[in-house]
């Protein structure tokens, strides 16, 4: 069975077929991340008007790769939310002009779950499992007790892990997105040079302001000298790191789950996949970095799994549901 995944929940206009949840037959992906970048931040107007421009070009690009008839898809899949509502209703819009026109069942997809089925591809992975779902917008620890049932464990009672390395990476100048700069000073500096706090937060929650916070007061601390960059970043994403690892573990051994994956635009840096791949008892599953931050792969690979079947007057929401 093939689906038709399209992605625009944030800045990355992406299209892709993938058969059967687990096999990518085409796809494309277009970043706005240099459009961005002056703002030090997504500019949500900016950004759908950038989705507008480029999406029917993948769609078609996408049909001509992939050498597939459009009728013959099981289903046209689009991200309906959680995200930006003015970018979701550009890859919703189009998502329903083709499952009008080529008469194919259109199935709405979340971003979450989305984000997890990036998993599947390429991999024997079955739930039951834990996830760690940690991206711009969103940190949680999540079971998955089938394909379509997922309980919510533990989130962020503040800022998102994404947005943390976000912030910190303006703070040290290293522009954005934030979290693969970070990743990369990080690499060369001492993640024991600086001691950041965790976050005091009990069970399995989590808190990155007061961390943001205790950056910020040390880099406000050092003015007049030059900022020690690398041995910073490596000692704020030792703080994050440390805890998003020690209660998804926590959470994995308490439902006696013997899978983890990892997901979203954070489950992409180094240090956080180093940690999970040194467990014996457990087994662990990533996406392969592009999948990691959004992408459509992930969109069609849900669809198979978890999409809902939807009429063509439905409409997106910003906030998770
Ligand atoms: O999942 P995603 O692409 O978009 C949202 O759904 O939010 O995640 C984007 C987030 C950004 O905050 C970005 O800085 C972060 O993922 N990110 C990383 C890395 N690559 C992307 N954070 C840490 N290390 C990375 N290598
Ligand atoms: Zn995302």
């Amino acid at each position: 069975m093939l689906y038709l995944g399209l992605e625009s929940s944030c800045d990355e206009t992406a299209v892709a077929i993938v058969e059967d949840g687990r096999k990518v037959i085409a796809q494309r992906l277009v970043s706005q991340n240099e459009v961005h970048s002056k703002f030090g931040g997504v500019v949500p107007e900016v950004a759908a008007r950038r989705h507008l421009e480029v999406i029917n070009d993948l769609v078609q690009e996408v049909f001509d790769e992939a050498k597939v008839d459009p009728r013959s898809l099981a289903g046209i899949a689009c991200t309906t939310g959680p995200g930006l509502i003015g970018t979701l209703l550009v890859g919703l819009s189009c998502a329903k002009a083709l499952a009008w026109s080529y008469d194919v069942p259109l199935l709405s997809v979340d971003h979450i779950f989305a984000h997890v089925c990036a998993n599947y591809i390429d991999t024997t992975l079955e739930p039951p499992f834990v996830a760690l779902v940690v991206s711009g917008g969103h940190t949680q620890i999540m079971h998955f007790e089938s394909y379509r049932r997922a309980s919510i464990i533990g989130q962020t009672l503040d800022d998102a892990s994404g947005e943390a390395y976000d912030k910190v990476a303006r703070l040290l100048g290293l522009g954005y997105p934030g979290g693969p700069a970070v990743d990369k000073a990080a690499a060369k500096g001492n993640p024991r040079a600086f001691h950041f706090p965790e976050g005091v937060v009990s069970g399995s929650d989590f808190s990155f302001s007061g961390l943001k916070t205790a950056v910020l007061r040390t880099v406000e601390n050092l003015k007049g000298a030059e900022l020690p960059v690398e041995d910073l970043a490596a000692s704020f994403q030792d703080a994050v790191n440390r805890v998003l690892f020690r209660k998804t573990i926590a959470v994995a051994r308490s439902k006696g789950v013997s899978k983890v994956v990892l997901a979203g635009g954070v489950a992409a840096n180094s240090d956080l996949r180093k940690r999970f791949e040194s467990l014996a008892d457990i087994e662990f599953f990533r996406p392969a970095p592009a999948l990691c931050t959004d992408n459509a792969v992930m969109v069609a690979a849900a669809a198979f799994y978890s999409g809902e079947p939807v009429p063509l007057s439905v409409s997106a929401y910003s906030r998770q549901r």
